[in-house]
């Protein structure tokens, strides 16, 4: 059964939805029979991504920086003054290219506003509205592997991304502790998916997914009730994924050195672990896969089975 947020007639709001993930959500819903409320900071793109859809008077476009928190307040207000209620808010947009912990203020001050209060300020124009609201709803918030392992390389992201997470866990907690919510929050973590973020030419890499499959991963998953929306993509399977998260969080239990996935010392050990741990979740990953590929099959837009139910395996 698909989330009773996501019915005909509802109201989808999505930032950052004039490009790869946003915009694919953006189809999606409509095809699901949704209204859409499209936001970007990038009007003309925008305009022409939303003139895509050809959806008539159920798209709607507001161009919106998510780091300016009235401007956030204004794209709650154009979209109840569209539709009358907001049902789906998707925190999605967001910006790469950090830097390391010592370089580049600049950019760490960019992604801060951007990935980070563009969530928070998200999350605080539109949640009360929504529980008062007392109809089914919808908050999923963009992070990323990055703020669960936290690579090294653009600290800045990663530390971006895993306020998300944090944010988003203790926002989960707020609205299942306040009596007749009827919303719920959700991380969506993508794996490597071809976006105008990552697209280095016009071919998708053989290893990353569409944002289409994101997208109907992420539909998928939160109708099973899942929480942590895990992405794979065609290099990563889900046991991979979750293998690294394990031995991530075991740096802060066992006391190893932090990032010692990457570190020589570790490097034998983390091999050896990720060897045990492939043979242990063989069965499981076998039936995952199966899904995925089902997902793949022609049925829908994009590949959507609506019996895809991710949570019976886990
Ligand atoms: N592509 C990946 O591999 C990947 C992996 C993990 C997480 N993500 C996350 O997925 C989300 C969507 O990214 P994408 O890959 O679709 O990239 P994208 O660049 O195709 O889309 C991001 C959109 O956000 C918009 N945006 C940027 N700054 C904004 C602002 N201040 N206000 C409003 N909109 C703004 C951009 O104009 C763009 O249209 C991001 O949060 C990203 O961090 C992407």
């Amino acid at each position: 059964m698909t989330h009773p947020a996501l019915q005909p007639g509802h109201t989808a709001v999505i930032t950052g939805a004039a490009d790869g993930i946003g915009l694919a959500a953006a189809r999606r819903f409509l095809a699901l029979g949704l209204n859409v409320v499209l936001a970007d900071v990038n009007a003309e793109k925008l305009l022409a991504a939303t003139a895509s859809l050809d959806a008539g008077d159920r798209a709607m476009a507001v161009p919106t920086d998510v780091s300016d928190p009235k401007a956030v307040i204004s794209l709650r207000d154009a979209a109840i003054a569209q539709y009358g209620a907001v049902h789906v808010l998707m925190n999605n947009a967001g910006i790469g290219g950090g830097g390391s912990a010592i370089e580049r203020p600049d950019r760490w001050r960019a992604l801060i506003e951007v990935n980070l209060f563009g969530v928070i300020n998200g999350v605080q124009a539109f949640a009360q509205t929504m529980i008062d609201q007392k109809t089914p709803g919808l908050i999923i918030n963009t992070g990323s592997k990055q703020g669960i392992t936290t690579p090294p390389g653009d600290t800045a992201y990663n530390v971006t991304k895993a306020g998300v997470k944090v944010l988003t866990e203790g926002l989960q907690h707020t609205l299942r502790n306040t009596e007749g919510c009827q919303v719920t929050a959700h991380l969506l973590v993508p794996g490597y998916t071809f976006t105008g973020m990552t697209a280095r030419g016009t071919e998708k890499p053989a290893a990353a997914w569409t944002g289409a499959q994101v997208v109907d991963h992420m539909i998928a998953s939160v109708s099973a009730g899942d929480f942590y929306i895990l992405c794979p993509d065609n290099d990563v399977d889900r046991a991979t994924d979750a293998a690294r998260i394990r031995w991530a969080a075991e740096d802060v239990a066992a006391g190893r050195p932090p990032l010692s996935r990457w570190h020589p010392d570790y490097k034998d050990d983390f091999e050896a672990y990720m060897a045990a741990q492939r043979q242990e979740n063989a069965g499981w990953l076998a039936r995952y896969n199966d899904r995925i590929r089902a997902m793949d099959e022609p049925k829908g837009e994009s590949g959507f089975t609506a019996g895809f139910l991710l949570g019976a395996l886990f």
